[in-house]
């Protein structure tokens, strides 16, 4: 009796010497789509990828083992069907039959394991993600966020990013370079070419930088080109707090802490009113009052990323808080969060 393994082998590299480009770039296009569906799947829910998984899996090896258990038959009973000496229709369809069980079996599996892959991947990036501790602290300004993130930060070590800075200096540069605020095209290419070693200019602190910053944040592309440098700074070893109006909203939707501070405007001015008065600076609290209202509502009404808090972010008035008060009741906020 003849071998039938060099026929088969045969036949299967004829078959594939013989394929089209597109015949080969469908398969491996269907398995990347669906290592895709995998990812999107795993990230929207554990439950729904766990069960399309399991499913896929049971549908491929009922084709398969059948397919696998026929084709067996035949290499060791009926070697003569699939070198097609001698064989009736029945014999014949019956062996296609099974190779097409096979093989369907078999194309399935291969797409069940890139949609597994898939979902693994993005899981395990998720995961490494979810492991920082990143912290959002959003609010209106002179709310105390700054203060409070700073002491957060060197609490558990992690980096600070005020992210004001950015957008104050923005609107410096643009002043600097002989630009006006409304020049959008100014404003985009100063947020553009943003050099993040310049943000401890001691300028970029006063009211007047704060509003200028205020008036270029509204810009959409002024934003999308500080988003990068805000959600590198976030990944950092262990995590980052970042203080702002739109961390928890935009910057870092998935911090595992977020912290939206308030205070009364009056409360807020007069904080600012003695950090000026401290300084020797003659601005008085009325101008400050105004200034504060004036940011609060350009900031919470401007249509990108509006000074808003995230559904998920816990409120934190520090009205009646001074600071130490302010840090004991967000380290509280955080424990409850993350444990101690
Ligand atoms: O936090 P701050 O006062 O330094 O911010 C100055 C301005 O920058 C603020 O009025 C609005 C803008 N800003 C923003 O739009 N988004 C941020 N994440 C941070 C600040």
């Amino acid at each position: 009796m003849t071998s039938v393994a060099p026929a088969v082998g045969d036949v299967a590299a004829l078959g594939y010497l013989s394929m089209t480009a597109l015949e080969v770039a469908a398969p491996v296009v269907l398995v990347a789509v669906l290592a895709v569906v995998g990812a999107w799947s795993a990230s929207r829910g554990r439950d729904l990828y766990v069960r399309l998984l399991r499913h896929g899996l049971i549908a491929a090896l009922v084709l398969l083992v059948p397919g696998a258990f026929l084709i067996g038959w035949f290499i060791a009973f009926d070697p003569e069907t699939i070198s097609g000496i001698t064989t009736t229709p029945a014999q014949q369809t019956s062996w296609i039959l099974s190779m097409s069980l096979f093989g369907a079996g078999l194309s399935m599996l291969v797409g069940v394991a890139a949609y597994g892959l898939g979902g693994w991947v993005s899981g395990a990036l998720s995961n490494k993600r979810r492991y920082k501790l990143i912290i959002a602290i959003d609010g209106p300004a002179a709310s105390g966020k700054g203060t409070l993130a700073k002491r957060i930060a060197a609490h558990y070590g992690l980096g600070w990013l005020d992210t004001g800075l950015l957008y104050r200096a923005v609107a410096r540069d643009v002043v600097v370079k002989g630009g006006r605020l409304e020049d959008l095209g100014a404003a985009i290419a100063a947020a553009r070419a943003i050099d993040a070693t310049t943000l401890c200019d001691p300028h970029l602190r006063g009211p007047r930088a704060g509003d200028d910053a205020s008036m270029i944040a509204k810009i959409p592309e002024v934003r999308a080109a500080l988003l990068d440098y805000q959600r590198t700074f976030a990944q950092q070893g262990k995590g980052a707090v970042l203080d702002g109006r739109d961390i928890g909203t935009v910057v870092c939707p998935d911090a595992r802490v977020k912290i939206f501070v308030t205070a009364s405007d009056e409360a807020r001015a007069r904080r600012r009113f003695l950090e000026h008065h401290g300084r020797g600076d003659t601005i008085t609290y009325e101008e400050l009052l105004a200034d504060i209202r004036r940011r609060d509502a350009r900031d919470s009404n401007r249509s990108v990323a509006p000074l808003a808090a995230a559904p998920d972010a816990i409120l934190l008035d520090t009205t009646d808080l001074d600071a130490d008060q302010a840090f004991v009741a967000a380290m509280k906020i955080i424990e409850k969060k993350v444990g101690k």
